[in-house]
């Protein structure tokens, strides 16, 4: 069955207490509703769709980024969840496959969840609605079942208190034909203690037509929603313990598992190790026997077996380790490849380079790779030395095996096996030193005695 998903993403997230749209607040390194969309990707959705609202430009503009296929559609006033997902009908067309409802604010709910959810449709139901038993249900719709069977949802500000003692509560998810889905939004009213189109009424609407209505159920870990800037740290607090465990499951060795920080996207190799307080922006693979060191930074890159990177570096996008490259402390490299077993151990800046097999890099050194305007490409050979403080004015190159002596600004390129020498000749000057600071203290004491 073919499948599209509705995000819903129009709310403004008033608890929020935040000038930026809700679910563009980051989760694992990647905004909000890039969770819901991870989720629904279980269904390999033909179509996405995601219902925007408030911040709609900005939220329009992560989405398209982080999946270009993307379909937005605008809720200029938010009415209420049966309007928002009214709003994709134009998207959606003449879709022939199912629509599944997610929420840009709720990033938990699991492939196995949603797989479950396609099941009962499979068996024959016609609508499928996701339910969970709540600890404390507060607020949340109650669902009014008998047994798997749904009869309808009663939302919290109209139910009686024989309802609000129920706690199978709605998590929102909906999945449907999309047709069906579409027909049923659209018959909802508004004649309700909030005065919105609420999408639970659905549920009534269906069964009053002869519709099958299943509940299907998973843990309220699965349903948890972002309101607050609370509920987003107990929500990070959440993605990263389940991130940590998975690593370690999976092989990798953490010493201080709870020091390490995660991206929703990391991926990391069996038999890596990955040292205490170290930090992964979204975009890292680190593969099988790597050596993450302490302190270090990585984002956008690339870590091959065996290579070492830190204590204390940092890997910007476009960073690509081979095997067994070591990057050492205090050293920043951006997009540029290292090539199997060259070294740049202490103090540097490598961007926009390419580091050939074996080299090595002396400390200090620096590619400038900026001239103010344009970015500029270094290239450095194979096996070639590069002596400590080495400063390289891109674009420009050193051969292979060539060397260049410390403190050399290189201007032009290197030619292979050469050695590149660009400082002020040095000189000493016998007893130099001694004679001078003699004098300036004889200067200093005069002019306190005069004084
Ligand atoms: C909704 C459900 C409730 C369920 C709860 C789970 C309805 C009527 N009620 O209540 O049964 O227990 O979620 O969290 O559906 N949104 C829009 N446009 C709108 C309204 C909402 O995009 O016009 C989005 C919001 O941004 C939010 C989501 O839909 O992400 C849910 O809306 P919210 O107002 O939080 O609904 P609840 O009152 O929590
Ligand atoms: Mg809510």
């Amino acid at each position: 069955m073919s499948t599209a998903l509705i995000i819903l993403a129009a709310g403004q997230g008033t608890r929020m207490q935040s000038d930026r749209p809700k679910v563009l607040h980051e989760l694992g390194g990647a905004p909000l509703f890039a969770h819901a969309l991870r989720a629904g990707a279980a269904l390999e959705p033909a179509l996405r769709v995601l219902v925007a609202g408030h911040g709609a430009g900005a939220v329009e503009a992560a989405a398209r980024a982080l999946d270009p296929d993307i379909l937005t559609v605008r809720q200029d006033e938010q009415l209420g969840t049966a309007h928002a997902v009214l709003q994709a009908a134009p998207a959606l067309g003449d879709f022939t496959g199912d629509a599944v409802v997610l929420y840009g604010d709720t990033p938990f709910i699991s492939a196995a969840t949603l797989n479950a959810m396609a099941d009962a449709r499979a068996a024959g139901a016609d609508l499928v609605l996701l339910g969970f038993e709540a600890a404390d249900p507060g607020r949340y719709g109650r669902m009014i079942a008998d047994g798997d069977r749904l009869e309808r949802i009663v939302e919290y500000k109209d139910a009686s208190p024989e309802e609000r003692a129920v706690t199978l509560c709605n998590s929102g998810v909906v999945m449907a034909p999309a047709a069906l889905l579409m027909d049923l939004a659209g018959s909802v009213g508004n004649d309700n203690a909030a005065g919105e189109y609420y999408l639970t009424d659905i549920v009534a609407i269906a069964g009053a037509r002869g519709l099958d209505v299943r509940v299907v159920t998973c843990p309220e870990a699965e349903t948890l929603g972002i309101n607050s800037r609370a509920e987003l740290a107990a929500a990070e607090a959440a993605l990263q313990a389940r991130l940590r465990a998975e690593a370690l499951e999976a092989g990798v060795s953490m010493p201080a598992p709870d020091t390490v920080i995660f991206a929703y996207d990391t991926h990391v190799g069996r038999d890596a190790i990955i040292e205490p307080h170290v930090v992964f922006a979204p975009g890292v693979t680190v593969e099988t026997g790597a050596r993450i060191r302490a302190f270090s930074h990585l984002e956008g890159c690339h870590v091959s077996r065996g290579a070492v990177v830190g204590p204390y570096a940092r890997l910007r996008p476009g960073a690509e380790l081979a095997e067994g490259a070591k990057v050492g402390n205090f050293v920043e490299i951006k997009n540029a490849v290292i090539d199997p077993g060259a070294k740049v151990n202490h103090l540097s800046y490598i961007g926009d380079a390419h580091i050939g097999e074996a080299a090595n890099i002396g400390a200090g050194t620096i590619t400038c790779n900026y001239d103010g305007v344009m970015k500029h490409h270094t290239d450095i050979g194979a096996r070639a030395f590069i002596g400590s403080h080495t400063a390289l004015v891109a674009p420009v190159s050193v051969g292979r095996d060539a060397m260049t002596a410390t403190g050399t600004v290189v201007t032009h390129d290197v030619p292979d096996e050469a050695l590149a020498i660009g400082r002020a000749r040095m000189q000493n000057k016998p007893g130099f030193a001694r004679a001078w600071f003699e004098k300036l203290k004889n200067r200093k004491k005069n002019a306190q005695d005069g004084s």
